[in-house]
């Protein structure tokens, strides 16, 4: 860092949100699976939007490369530095303002979690739609520049669909403000959802409004154990049609399950081992579980199903599902694909990339779960070398070649900018670093994320 960045930083921030001691900067430095790392020449601690945007104007004129960071809970390596790049950390724009109990929107800093957005509205009657297990650790900013997903995309969306507005500061400092609280406003461009899943790379989200959903205190969540995956996705199927208020529906494989349990020090939730496990929970404004119960009579094993309505019980059956990632983490550092299929063949790729990854890399161990109501498979990858792309390649391959995504929700980040052109065209790769250099000419904001200036370029024409 120059002496002269130094010094106008440590105007705007003060010096104790400077950080460029090594032990000070390690956390901000490595990514949550460990497997993405960089140094960071400092870590920049704004406490609200103005600060921000000086910080930003800063960086920009001293050319400096800026990683935004929020929670760093990114499972794609776009949350840590890589060659160079400062780290600007959001998490003290942590306040929540402007709660409307009676419309349910409510405005927040980029830097308040989840888990506070959730105690601060639960109360008032309100909720989140979008609910994840990193609940404690990202933030809403992160979770709309990754255009989170997590287990109730089925009934409310995505984070973009819960987003009402939002104000972000451009790289060369600029601030764009779309916080209107207006029903219906079409002037112009639709710039938050633009922003919403640019995963950092076009603007810093200093503050999002979001539409909050009714809370449904009375729940209902199945735990069953299934013959196969195109069994559960009938139980899904069943249960949607049947069974008001579907929330969530995941899958888990023995393979997780048997990590879960050595991990997490739990006991299974059933004798026996099934080659697929449905988590499923419904909710409503009066107690669902009748109609799931017999939903599922005439599909379901009653050996291997449980119901839990309380608190406590339903907490112990989604521990199953929500402590896959810490479970396949502590057993090593896993490659983390995350892929979306049609509904229709979500089961034959299952089965398919079990098959091909024992052909062509044997030592790579899959470890399958996600969420089935979405056609969203996480495909974990355990026993290979952090910088050996192989398996990796042989899944997102599959995946294009049945008609899927080579990412569902957790974005293209660092890990999978590689394989972009399997599942968007040139046209659509072209627009979008059209729009990155328009906001963002010199290429500062989140380098490196998504895609590079010139990956995937148009043919040169030969001349004659
Ligand atoms: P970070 O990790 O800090 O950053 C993520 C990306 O957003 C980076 O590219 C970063 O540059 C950018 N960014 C962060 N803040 C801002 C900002 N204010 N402005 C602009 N860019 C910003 N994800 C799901 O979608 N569904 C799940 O179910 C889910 N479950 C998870 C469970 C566990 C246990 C863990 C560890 C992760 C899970 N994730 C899940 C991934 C992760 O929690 C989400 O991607 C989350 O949205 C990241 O939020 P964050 O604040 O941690 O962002
Ligand atoms: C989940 O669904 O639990 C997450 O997306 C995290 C993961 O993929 O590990
Ligand atoms: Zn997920």
């Amino acid at each position: 860092m120059t002496p002269d960045l130094r010094a106008r930083l440590t105007r705007i921030v003060g010096p104790a949100h400077l950080l460029e001691d090594p032990d000070t900067r390690a956390s901000f430095e490595t990514d949550w699976t460990r497997r993405f790392t960089g140094k960071a020449p400092f870590v920049v601690r704004p406490g609200s939007a103005a600060e921000v945007a000086a910080v930003l104007a800063a960086c920009s004129s001293a050319g400096q490369p800026i990683v935004p960071q929020g929670g760093n809970t990114g499972l794609v390596g776009g949350s840590v530095p890589r060659s160079g790049e400062a780290v600007l950390s959001l998490r003290r724009l942590d306040a929540i303002e402007a709660f409307d109990t009676v419309a349910g929107e409510v405005t927040v800093g980029a830097g308040v979690t989840l888990e506070q957005l959730q105690h601060h509205v639960r109360p008032a009657g309100w909720d989140v739609g979008v609910d994840l297990a990193s609940r404690a650790s990202a933030t809403i900013g992160g979770m709309v520049a990754t255009n989170a997903g997590g287990v109730r995309v089925i009934r409310y969306g995505p984070m973009r669909h819960q987003v009402i507005g939002l104000e972000a500061v451009l790289a060369d400092g600029s601030v764009i403000s779309r916080l209107p609280g207006l029903l219906k406003d079409n002037s112009g461009y639709d710039l938050p959802g633009l922003i919403a899943g640019s995963e950092g790379t076009l603007a810093v989200i200093t503050r999002v409004r979001l539409r909050l959903i009714p809370a449904r205190p009375a729940r209902a969540v199945a735990l069953l154990g299934l013959p196969s995956l195109d069994a559960a996705l009938e139980v899904v199927r069943t249960v949607r049609a049947a069974a008001p208020g579907l929330e969530a529906a995941e899958v888990f494989f023995p393979e997780g399950l048997e990590l879960v349990l050595r991990h997490a020090r739990i006991s299974p939730p059933f004798p026996g081992r099934y080659p697929c496990y449905l988590l499923i929970e419904c909710a409503g404004p009066s107690d669902p579980a009748p109609a799931l119960a017999a939903a599922l009579e005439p599909l379901a094993d009653p050996a291997a199903t449980l119901i839990a309505t309380d608190r406590a019980g339903r907490d112990r059956l989604w521990a199953y599902r929500e402590r896959h990632t810490e479970a396949i983490s502590a057993e090593g550092i896993p490659h983390k694909l995350d892929v979306t299929l049609p509904a229709g063949r979500l089961a034959e790729f299952e089965a398919s990339v079990r098959t091909a990854l024992a052909r062509a890399c044997p030592s790579a161990r899959p470890v399958l779960f996600g969420h089935a109501g979405d056609g969203n498979l996480h495909v974990n990858l355990l026993g290979i070398a952090p910088d050996d792309e192989t398996a990796d390649d042989v899944v997102l391959r599959l995946v294009a070649s049945l008609g899927g995504s080579i990412s569902a929700e957790h974005g293209i980040g660092i890990a999978k900018k590689r394989w972009l052109n399997l599942t968007r065209s040139l046209a659509d790769i072209h627009a979008m670093q059209a729009i990155k250099r328009a906001l963002d000419p010199a290429w500062l904001l989140n380098p490196g994320v998504i895609f590079d200036p010139d990956s995937f370029a148009p043919p040169v024409p030969r001349l004659p």
